[in-house]
């Protein structure tokens, strides 16, 4: 520890506190995160293994890294670099939203972390604008892996044709790879060798899912069948996150808030409208969506290949046949209700941005887009094109 002179408390962690920090030798700022383990013999990992473990498997620029970690003192201590701001700090800031060419290169950059966590078998589950950090110079870091886990199961197959031939003016490669930590915080240690995922071979059979814990993700945040008491949900309950943190940055303020769990779920039955397991039945009474068309044209600019994959417009939000199997489904019955259009509660998003909303606010986990999927959205390669360096003013991050 006497290598680290503490600058200010940033923070207090769910067990233990983040501090920002100069590492002596070098100058350079950190952040160092305790965490309380206990004392000797009676150690409990359990509040800090599965940290270590994610941290030490992603090597991504859009991710956290690790600088180093030890005991000290019947804590456990967390070394990284320091960021200058997070996104809920830089939302609560904004006079008024950015431009839509900045929120897409924001969500872009966060699914990029994203789909390398998926892809590695990590799910975050606290996928939240405080988790989100942004360094000085913009970039967007997905952090706090407290209450990530592995899963023995890769992320769903990849549904779209490769764009290799589709598309000119942003190429996949440039949206879609951002490669290892190459970035001026990039100082993690080299991960453990993990093996790649194969993207091909999807385990769908739920008797071969570990059981997982429901009281997972800020209750903003939360996806409706965590709500409703899951425990074999994938990693689509991070999807459902970025949908609503998306949806945030057009709004300014949260998606959906409840200050129950009850209250939450009841806001987000308003929304997507009251669920049903019967396609038909679900059409029938889902309220119709009459998109609009503000901002966003994509005349002039190629297609991507997403539009030509799975038909994204023919499941309502409301259709979820899984909800059978739902523990809580049945335990509360709200007022039947038609929803209201996406378009009405993110009003000033263009109609691919709305389009893109809707393959992760979806029911159905099994209907929601992966991270890697909605890396090849339309909205991606439409006008305006997504910006991804200089997104916030120094009013936001300084
Ligand atoms: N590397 C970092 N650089 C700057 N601030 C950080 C860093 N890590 C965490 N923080 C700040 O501390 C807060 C809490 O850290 P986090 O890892 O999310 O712990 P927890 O949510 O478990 O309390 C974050 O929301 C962020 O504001
Ligand atoms: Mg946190």
């Amino acid at each position: 520890m006497n290598k680290y002179h503490v600058v200010s408390r940033l923070g207090y962690g769910t067990f233990g506190e983040v501090f920002k920090a100069r590492e002596l030798s070098t100058g350079r700022l950190v952040a160092i995160k305790t965490v309380f383990t206990g004392p000797p013999g009676k150690e409990d990992k359990t509040k800090y293994e599965r940290e270590l473990q994610s941290l030490l498997a992603l090597d991504h620029k859009n991710v956290l890294s690790l600088i180093e970690s030890f005991t000290h003192k019947q804590r456990f201590i967390f070394v990284m670099p320091y960021f200058a701001s997070d996104l809920y700090r830089v939302i609560n800031r904004m006079p008024v939203p950015l431009p839509e060419s900045k929120i897409k290169g924001i969500t872009l950059l966060i699914l990029r972390g994203l789909a390398h966590c998926h892809n590695k078998r990590i799910i975050h589950r606290d996928i939240k604008p405080s988790n989100i950090l942004i360094s000085k110079t913009g970039n967007i870091i997905l952090a706090d892996f407290g209450l990530s886990r592995f899963l023995n199961f890769p992320p769903r197959m990849f549904h779209s044709t490769h764009p290799r031939n589709g598309v000119q003016q942003s190429s996949p490669e440039q949206l879609v790879d951002a490669g290892p930590q190459n970035s001026e915080e990039a100082t993690g240690t080299s991960p453990p060798a993990i093996s790649k995922p194969s993207l091909g071979s999807h385990v769908s059979s739920s008797n071969t899912r570990p059981l997982l814990s429901h009281k997972v993700v800020t209750r903003f945040y939360r996806s409706p069948e965590l709500l409703y008491g899951s425990q074999t949900y994938d990693y689509s309950v991070d999807v459902w996150s970025v949908g609503c943190i998306v949806a945030e940055l057009f709004r300014l303020r949260p998606l959906f808030v409840g200050e129950t769990d009850i209250e939450q779920l009841y806001t987000v039955i308003s929304a997507l409208g009251t669920p049903y397991a019967d396609l038909d039945e679900a059409k029938a009474h889902h309220v119709e969506n009459h998109p609009q068309t503000k901002g966003g044209s994509a005349k002039n600019v190629p297609k991507s290949p997403q539009s030509t994959g799975r038909n994204k417009e023919t499941v309502p939000p409301n259709y979820w046949p899984e909800m059978v199997d739902l523990p809580d489904v049945g335990k509360i019955t709200f007022p039947e209700t038609k929803g209201v259009p996406l378009e009405h509660l993110v009003p000033n998003a263009s109609r691919q941005a709305i389009s893109f909303l809707k393959r992760m606010l979806v029911y159905s986990a099994s209907q929601r887009a992966s991270a890697d999927e909605l890396l090849f959205d339309e909205w991606f390669y439409s006008d305006p094109l997504p910006e991804t360096t200089d997104i916030f003013p120094c009013s936001l991050i300084c």
